[in-house]
């Protein structure tokens, strides 16, 4: 394991979304991260260099000429004491003096002489992002191996809406750390290496007599492609899975159920662990009497009644636990109508840290489907993504899970 300190070169350039970066300083350093700080001319009218200075706890680095920097750290020297270079946010101006080697400020030469690699979270005015030229400069930076963050789809400071708008920085967090977690030598897999998720996934059966049970439509796919996406930032990965037809993903530990009662001892054969997701679509009630013996239908129209009894709650269970209780335990709620406002119940009742809600109703086709609208409910906020495929849902969940995992902890 490398203990070396991690430090990243943060460079800011000049758009709206500067102020963001000021959070991103704040969640590097709780992460463990230094960051030296580079704030361009322009990035300058967004943010003070004394408030960059004062979150980053270092020397702001804002003028090429300044011969103080000059005399104490060269411009080159400056480039390479980091592990990456990071441009939050790279505005299309600062985009293209990339693609086309252009060196004539401080953030513009550091990019041209580091030796180190470089990630940027773009921002800027949709047009601006869709012109040809920026996407021409866009295709040139990937084949330089410039790695990205973003753009994210919607509203616009500018009003205007669609992809432009720069990451979150819990989202740069994460792209940083998958940096870390793949790339500095002796750290073989990821940001969640060493660490333990358990995942619940797909429906509960709840037998009504041996042939028959309660069920419902969830088929396990966003709960899998969590556990393929813990898997890939190097999580050891214990999925509690109710019946479904979907292939193991490599690496996870499949522990199969049935009923609720059997996936409550199933997780709580998993504990301790570092991360809890419960994303699985657990049934309520189930049978008050489970009969041994098919019921049969007598012939005299008469119709059973089936009388049901409550399910143990896993999430509010391991939520409220005192002892071996995870140290982020995220819950799912399924909705049909009054989605944020029930979830928010939820995460109060069952203890959750947040709860990843979506709208479940038929027209939605998200419980069996391939594709989830999620909102991320926090304890004061909300946070809505746009239409994805569960993978990619599952990936930027669990990027976000795993940065704010490492924030806490
Ligand atoms: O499986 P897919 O077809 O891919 O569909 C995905 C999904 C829609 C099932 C998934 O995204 C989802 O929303 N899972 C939660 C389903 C659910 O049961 O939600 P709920 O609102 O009823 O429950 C809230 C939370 O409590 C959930 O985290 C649930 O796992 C948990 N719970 C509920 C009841 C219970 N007895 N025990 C629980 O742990």
């Amino acid at each position: 394991m490398n203990t070396e300190p991690k430090r990243i070169l943060l460079i800011i350039g000049g758009g709206i979304a500067a102020y963001k970066s000021l959070e991103l300083i704040r969640l590097c350093r709780k992460a463990g991260i230094a960051v030296t700080p580079i704030l361009t001319r322009a990035g300058a009218e967004f943010v003070t260099p004394m408030s960059v200075s004062g979150l980053a706890g270092e020397e702001v680095y804002t003028d090429l000429f300044d011969l103080t920097d000059e005399a104490e750290m060269g411009h080159i020297q400056l480039s390479r004491i980091a592990d990456l270079v990071v441009a939050a946010p790279a505005t299309a101006d600062l985009i293209a003096k990339m693609a086309a080697g252009l060196a004539n400020d401080l953030a513009s030469t550091a990019l041209m002489a580091t030796d180190k690699p470089v990630l940027i979270a773009p921002a800027m005015n949709v047009r601006m992002w869709q012109h040809p030229a920026t996407q021409r400069n866009i295709a040139t930076l990937k084949q330089d191996g410039v790695l990205f963050t973003g753009p994210d789809e919607g509203d616009m400071a500018c009003g205007e809406y669609g992809p432009g708008r720069m990451s979150e920085p819990a989202d740069i967090l994460a792209a940083i750390m998958r940096f870390y977690g793949s790339h500095l030598p002796g750290v073989p897999h990821g940001p969640l290496t060493g660490r333990k998720v358990v995942i619940t996934a797909g429906p509960t059966h709840e037998p009504i007599d041996p042939v028959r049970y309660i069920a419902n439509r969830s088929s396990g796919k966003q709960g899998y492609a969590l556990a393929e996406a813990a898997i890939a930032l190097g999580a050891e990965v214990a999925l509690v899975s109710g019946p479904v037809h979907l292939p193991v993903p490599p690496g996870v530990e499949l522990i199969q159920v049935e009923t609720a009662r059997e996936m409550l001892a199933a997780v709580g054969g998993e504990l301790p662990c570092d991360i809890a997701i419960f994303c699985a679509a657990v049934a309520d009630w189930r049978t008050a009497a489970d009969a041994k013996q098919k019921m049969k239908k007598d012939g005299s129209g008469k119709v059973p009644s089936l009388e049901l009894t409550e399910n143990p709650d896993i999430l509010k269970t391991i939520g409220h636990l005192k002892k071996h209780r995870p140290p982020l335990v995220i819950g799912f709620a399924a909705e049909t109508e009054n989605v944020i406002v029930n979830a928010q119940k939820k995460l109060k009742a069952k203890a959750a840290d947040l709860i990843v809600a979506n709208d479940v109703s038929h027209e939605s086709g998200v419980m069996g489907g391939s594709q989830n609208t999620v909102h991320l409910v926090g304890k004061d906020d909300v946070e809505s993504w746009d239409k994805m495929s569960k993978q990619a849902v599952a990936r930027k969940l669990m990027d976000r899970f795993a940065a704010l995992y490492i924030e806490r902890a």
